[in-house]
């Protein structure tokens, strides 16, 4: 799908804005002019009162060259942010796409809070984002199934502003689209293996990638990682990722992922029901790998490094067990209780390596660690965790300036209680129902070194979503969360 910036807009849909109370802003009022007032009877026949995502569509209108009219609300105008404007092009796009309409036409309006040209660059990226699809093995899709829409066109007046900010913001919608990909992936085709060469090719834009094997991580002394990886007959793979675009001998930001390329909870099984869902359990290192993406293609002046722990969790007769102890690479055993709480043991190594290795001024992990967050805070919010307060704030703003927003949880030492263990330095789980996302985190929190920021993003009700999916600018199952957030948090942050 094209987008082009113009100053007059023609195709077969027009979509205008309208705000709280029903009210045109100026380029619906204009077509509502030429129109002979066909909208506002629309508007008012269908008792359209300008909430976000509230869509009148005035067919075949007198007046004026588009065969369709859509007006669409973007809710209060004093609250409506460049999100709200990323909506609105977004439910445009949706109404379109399928349609049998090849172009569709988005005459955006200045808000009080979002200048034209901000609303100009956040129409192009909500019209992307809601083009999304994963049809790679929809072989008979119908006609009316596959996407119509080719063009649409951005039409506002002195263009030259908004199409600038939208051609940089391209590599964030490929960062996003990257993500959702990885993590839309069936587990046959996506495993550590190929997930390592999808990453390689993070090479041919400037990237730096390392991929790890079991021997070297052995050498490396990850029991963690390995002891995972060891019921699956697909090996693990740790991938580094290198972007230098700060100044040289800067240190690194370390942004960390869990891979579990399908989590079956190993011996301590998984129930069967829902358990497909479980390929997504990479949801933290696609994170990691479309940042990565949309950072090197932006060309950030700032150094980062990605690193993303791959395995498949798997039962069999080579799998670990409950009871094992591991030593991981930091030297601190654990007592793995419950093969099911991986994603921690994973981590545990990956978090220790970009410490050892890359001696980063912090350390951001991503990780659908745990179902308790979905119960804390269901899809809305991911569960953030931090033993640094600025970081924590850059990261809050950060996700709620995406449209990616987390909520923080705490941490602290009666919490950390919960897994010491009298068999070895800590256990995995807590062994009662009890705060099972901060035990996740504190567990995490035992490998980061005194003195490093550190944040822990738990996204496992947040990296997908079950339908239906109301959110226009994530219409697929996978929502490439985190992305933005990390892109926004390195900007906002971390950028000379
Ligand atoms: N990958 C799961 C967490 C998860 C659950 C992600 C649902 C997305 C949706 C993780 O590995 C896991 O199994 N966690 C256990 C931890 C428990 C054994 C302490 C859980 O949440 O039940
Ligand atoms: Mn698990
Ligand atoms: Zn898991």
């Amino acid at each position: 799908m094209d987008i082009r910036f113009v100053t007059a807009g023609s195709g077969d849909v027009v979509a205008v804005m309208a705000t709280d109370g029903g009210d045109l802003l100026a380029a619906g009022k204009a077509l509502d002019t030429a129109a002979g007032g066909r909208s506002a009877k629309a508007m008012k026949a269908a008792n359209f009162q300008g909430g976000a995502g509230q869509v009148t569509d005035v067919l075949a209108p007198d007046g004026v060259d588009f065969a369709r009219v859509l007006v669409i609300g973007v809710g209060k105008a004093d609250g409506a942010d460049g999100m709200a404007v990323e909506r609105w092009a977004g439910h445009a796009v949706k109404r379109v796409l399928t349609s049998g309409a090849e172009k569709l036409v988005l005459q955006p309006d200045a808000l009080p809070s979002v200048s034209k040209a901000e609303a100009g660059s956040h129409a192009a990226m909500g019209a992307r984002l809601a083009a999304y699809r994963f049809d790679t093995y929809r072989t008979k899709l119908k006609p009316d199934q596959k996407p119509s829409l080719t063009v649409v066109e951005i039409a506002m007046d002195g263009p030259a502003a908004a199409k600038a900010r939208a051609e940089k913001d391209a590599a964030i919608v490929e960062g996003v689209f990257f993500a959702r990909d990885l993590v839309s992936e069936p587990p046959n085709v996506l495993y550590p293996e190929t997930f390592a060469e999808r990453l390689r090719d993070l090479e041919t834009i400037g990237c730096e990638v390392e991929i790890l094997e079991p021997e070297t991580m052995e050498r490396l002394g990850m029991g963690a990682l390995l002891g995972v990886a060891m019921g699956s007959s697909r090996p693990g793979r740790l991938v580094s990722i290198k972007w230098n675009g700060g100044s040289k001998g800067a240190k690194p930001v370390a942004l960390v992922g869990k891979g579990v390329t399908f989590d079956t909870g190993g011996i301590s099984l998984k129930p069967g029901a829902g358990m497909d869902e479980m390929k997504g359990d990479m949801g933290g290192a696609a994170a990691v790998a479309g940042a990565m993406k949309a950072i090197a293609l932006r060309k950030a002046k700032a150094n980062v490094v990605g690193v993303v722990a791959l395995v498949e969790n798997m039962p069999g007769s080579n799998a670990q067990r409950p009871g094992d102890i591991v030593t991981t690479m930091s030297g601190q055993t654990i007592e793995v209780l419950n093969t099911d709480a991986e994603g921690r043991l994973i981590l545990a190594d990956a978090v220790w390596y970009a410490q050892d290795k890359y001696e980063p001024s912090a350390v951001i992990d991503l990780a659908t660690l745990t179902g308790a967050v979905i119960i804390a805070l269901g899809n809305e919010n991911a569960g953030m965790f931090s033993n640094d307060e600025d970081l924590a704030h850059a990261i809050t703003v950060a996700g709620q300036t995406e449209g990616e927003p987390v909520w923080r949880l705490p941490l602290g030492a009666a919490y950390d209680k919960l897994i010491d263990t009298p068999n070895a330095d800590m256990k995995n789980i807590a062994g009662k129902p009890v705060a099972g996302s901060i035990v996740g985190a504190q567990f995490v929190k035992r490998f980061i070194k005194d003195g490093t920021p550190w944040a822990h993003l738990d996204i496992a009700g947040t990296a997908w979503k079950s339908g239906p999916y109301e959110d226009p600018l994530s219409p697929a199952w996978a929502t490439g969360y985190g992305v933005r957030l990390l892109n926004r948090l390195i900007q906002n942050r971390y950028e000379e």
